[in-house]
C-alpha cells in the first residue's frame, strides 16, 4: 500500500528518499514520485511503475536540496497514471504533499475549491487537500495554521508529508488513521510510513498518533493536535536489525520468509511454555487476564491470511476451551453491529497491525465496551497500541506481500492462548504437557516439511500452466486449504479455491476434469478415511490429485498423482506443518510463470484503506 518517506537535514535528500522508497517497495505500489526543495523551487518528478523507472527519470538532473518528500502510490481514486502519482501540488506549485489514506469528503471540497477558482489536475482525493491548504494560505493565514485548519475540514484517513516554498526549512506531517514514524538524527530528521524506510539512519523515533501534527525543522520539532494543543512525544528505540529486512542470499523475500519458519515458530513460543506444568504464559495479557479467562464467547476478527489463522483458532479454542468462537472478516464485523456482551473477548489478528478494516473492527469492539486483545507482529503498530492487551507473534519483519511466516506464528500464538485458557478449565496437566511437548518439536517438523521443496518443484513444473486449482481439507486442515489457495492466487494469478473437502460435492465437483489439479491435505487424523473417499470422488472424474500426506503413509500412492509427505503432529498443530508445502508450491509456480513474487500485481502488504 502507499508509502511515505521524508527528509530534512544537511545532507542531499534525494539518495535518502530513494533508498527509503526502495525499502517500502514491499508494501505494493503502482507509481512513485519525489519532491525536493532546491534553489527556491520545489522540483517534482513522478512516474508510473517501479522505483527504478523513477530513478531513470531522475538520472542526469541535479537537485542537491536537503529537504524533500517521496511516495509510492497504490491507486484508490484514479488510475495509476503519472498525473495521479504523488506528490501533488497546489495551483502555484509552491505547496507539495504526499498522502496515504482516503479523503472521504473530497467531492464536496472539490466543488467548493473549483468554485473558488482552483485548477484541479488529477483524479485523486489527495490533490484536493493541497488546494485546501492553499485556499487558507491565500486568505492571509500563516502557513502552519493553514495546514492545521485544512486538516480540520477533512473527513477520512491520512498519513501525510508536505513541503512548501513558504516555509523552506520545515517538513510538515500529520496522521489520522495511517501510520507515520519520525526518526531522529543529528541535525536531521527522517520520516517514514513504516520504520523500514528510516531504520538504516536511526533507531530513535517517535510515532504520530491519530489527530496529531508534527512540524519538523533541522534543529527540532513541534508536535500538536489538529485542535492546536501542544503535545510532547515519547522517544522510543526501534530494535530490529537491518539484516532482518534484507534478503540474506535468497532470491525473494517470500522464499527467505518461508525458510525462516523453523526459527519464527520457535520465536513465537520462546519463553512462553512451561513444560512441567503443561501451560503457556503470555505476559502481554496480564492486564486483561481476568477477562480473557472468564470470556464466555470469543470473536476473532482479521483479514486475509490472518483471518485464516483465526479460523484455525476457532477450531482449537472450541475444542479445548469449550468456549463458543465466531470468526469474521474485519470488514464485515465493523459494519455489521455484532452482538457483543461485556463478558466476551474480541481477538484481532494482524501481521502489520495497520490494516484499516481490522483497526476499525478493534475500535468498534472497544466502543461496545468489551475486552480486545491483539495478536500482532509489528511492534508498536496502531493495533498493538490500541488493544487492551496482546501477544506479539515475534516473526520479525515480513516483507513478501504474500504472508507466510506470520501465518505459522499466528497459529502458534493461538495455540499458546488455547493452552493457557484450556488449562484453567477442563484440560488436564497431562494433556497440557503433551501439547507443550509437541509444540517444542514443531520447529524440527517445519524444518522437515521444508525438505519437500524438490518434489514440490517437480509438481510446480507439471502444473504451472493450469488455469484453475482446487484445494481441499477437512477439520484443522480446512483453513489450510483456504490459505494454500490464497497463496497461489496472490502470487501466480491462477484462479484457486479452497473448500472443505466434503462440500466439494455441492458444487466444485462440477469443475473437475483432467485439467483440474486438486490439492488435498490428507494427513492422518480423525477425518482421514473421509478425505480418502473425497479423493476417490475426484479421481473418478479424472481430476489430478496432489496429496499432502503423513510421512510413512503409502495408502494413497496408487490413487493420487503426487504425494508430498510431511511429519505428523497433533491435529491442532498440523496446519503449521501442512501449510509449508503449499507455500512452496505457490512460490515455485509463480516463479515459473515469471510473476513478481515479492510484489504481486494489485496487492499491498499493508492495506491501510478500507
Ligand atoms: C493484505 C496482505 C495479506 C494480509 C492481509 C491482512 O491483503 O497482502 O498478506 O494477510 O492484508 O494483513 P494484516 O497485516 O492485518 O495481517
Amino acid at each position: 500500500m502507499c508509502g511515505i518517506v521524508g527528509y530534512i537535514g544537511n545532507r542531499e535528500a534525494r539518495p535518502i528518499l530513494m533508498n527509503g522508497l526502495k525499502r517500502l517497495e514491499y508494501r505494493g505500489y503502482d507509481s512513485a514520485g519525489i519532491a525536493i526543495l532546491w534553489d527556491n523551487k520545489i522540483n517534482v518528478t513522478k512516474q508510473v511503475g517501479k522505483i527504478n523507472v523513477l530513478e531513470g527519470e531522475l538520472n542526469g538532473s541535479k537537485i542537491p536540496g536537503n529537504l524533500g518528500i517521496a511516495h509510492t502510490r497504490w491507486a484508490t481514486h484514479g488510475e495509476p497514471t503519472q498525473v495521479n502519482a504523488h506528490p501533488h501540488s497546489d495551483c502555484t506549485g509552491n505547496i507539495v504533499l504526499v498522502h496515504n489514506g482516503i479523503i472521504e469528503n473530497y467531492n464536496t471540497l472539490k466543488q467548493m475549491l473549483i468554485e473558488k477558482g482552483h485548477k484541479i489536475r488529477t483524479e485523486t482525493d489527495t490533490e484536493i487537500l493541497v488546494h485546501l491548504i492553499e485556499e487558507f494560505y491565500q486568505n492571509g493565514t500563516s502557513f502552519e495554521e493553514s495546514f492545521r485548519l485544512a486538516l480540520n475540514e477533512v473527513e477520512g484517513t491520512y498519513g501525510l508529508a508536505l513541503i512548501t516554498k513558504y516555509e523552506p526549512d520545515k517538513l510538515f506531517c500529520a496522521r489520522n488513521g495511517s501510520p507515520l514514524v519520525v526518526g531522529i538524527g543529528e541535525g536531521e530528521y527522517f520520516l517514514g510510513s513504516d520504520a523500514a524506510a528510516i531504520i538504516s539512519h536511526t533507531r530513535n523515533v517517535f510515532y504520530l498518533e491519530d489527530g496529531e501534527i508534527a512540524v519538523i525543522g533541522r534543529d527540532g520539532f513541534v508536535t500538536k493536535t489538529i485542535e492546536n494543543q501542544l503535545i510532547r512525544k515519547k522517544i522510543e528505540k526501534i530494535n530490529f536489525d537491518l539484516e532482518r529486512i534484507e534478503k540474506a542470499g535468497y532470491q525473494h523475500f517470500m522464499l527467505k520468509e518461508i525458510y525462516e519458519q523453523p526459527n519464527t515458530v520457535a520465536d513465537a513460543m520462546r519463553g512462553r511454555l512451561i513444560e512441567e506444568e503443561g501451560v503457556a504464559k503470555l505476559g502481554g495479557l496480564t492486564p486483561i487476564l481476568h477477562n480473557v479467562l472468564r470470556a464466555r464467547k470469543i470473536f476473532i476478527t482479521a483479514c486475509g491470511t490472518s483471518y485464516h489463522a483465526g479460523l484455525i483458532g476457532e477450531y482449537m479454542l472450541e475444542e479445548y476451551c469449550r468456549i463458543p468462537v465466531e470468526v469474521e472478516y474485519a470488514s464485515e464485523f465493523r459494519y455489521r453491529d455484532p452482538i457483543i456482551e461485556d463478558d466476551n473477548l474480541v481477538v484481532v489478528i494482524s501481521q502489520s497491525g495497520e490494516t484499516a478494516d481490522t483497526l476499525a473492527a478493534l475500535r468498534e469492539a472497544k466502543r461496545k465496551g468489551t475486552t480486545v486483545m491483539g495478536l500482532v507482529n509489528v511492534v508498536g503498530s496502531s493495533i498493538a497500541r490500541e488493544t487492551h492487551g496482546g501477544t506479539y507473534i515475534h516473526a520479525g519483519p515480513e516483507i513478501g506481500v504474500a504472508s507466510t511466516k506470520a501465518f505459522t506464528s499466528q497459529v502458534t500464538a493461538l495455540t499458546l492462548l488455547t493452552v493457557m485458557i484450556a488449562r484453567t478449565k477442563t484440560m488436564s496437566a497431562e494433556e497440557g504437557r503433551q501439547i507443550v511437548k509437541e509444540m517444542k518439536a514443531l520447529p524440527g517438523k517445519v524444518e522437515q516439511a521444508l525438505k519437500t521443496d524438490s518434489v514440490v518443484k517437480e509438481i510446480a513444473a507439471e502444473f504451472q500452466d493450469k488455469r484453475n486449482f482446487l484445494y481441499l481439507g477437512r477439520g484443522y486442515n480446512y483453513p489450510v486449504a483456504l490459505e494454500g489457495a490464497l497463496k497461489l492466487k496472490e502470487i501466480s494469478y491462477i484462479h484457486a479455491e479452497g473448500y472443505p473437502a466434503a462440500e466439494m460435492k455441492h458444487g466444485p465437483i462440477a469443475l473437475i476434469d483432467e485439467d483440474m489439479p486438486v490439492v488435498v491435505i490428507a494427513t492422518q487424523d480423525s477425518t482421514y478415511e473421509k478425505i480418502v473417499s473425497n479423493i476417490e470422488e475426484v479421481k473418478a472424474r479424472r481430476g489430478r490429485v496432489i496429496a499432502v500426506v503423513s510421512e510413512g503413509d503409502h495408502n494413497l500412492d496408487n490413487l493420487v498423482d503426487y504425494t508430498i509427505p510431511i511429519p505428523m503432529t497433533l491435529n491442532l498443530l498440523q496446519p503449521i506443518v501442512s501449510i509449508i508445502p503449499l507455500q512452496l508450491l505457490a512460490y515455485h509456480i509463480a516463479l515459473l510463470r515469471g510473476c513478481d513474487v515479492d510484489q504481486p500485481r494489485n496487492l499491498a502488504k499493508s492495506v491501510t484503506v478500507e
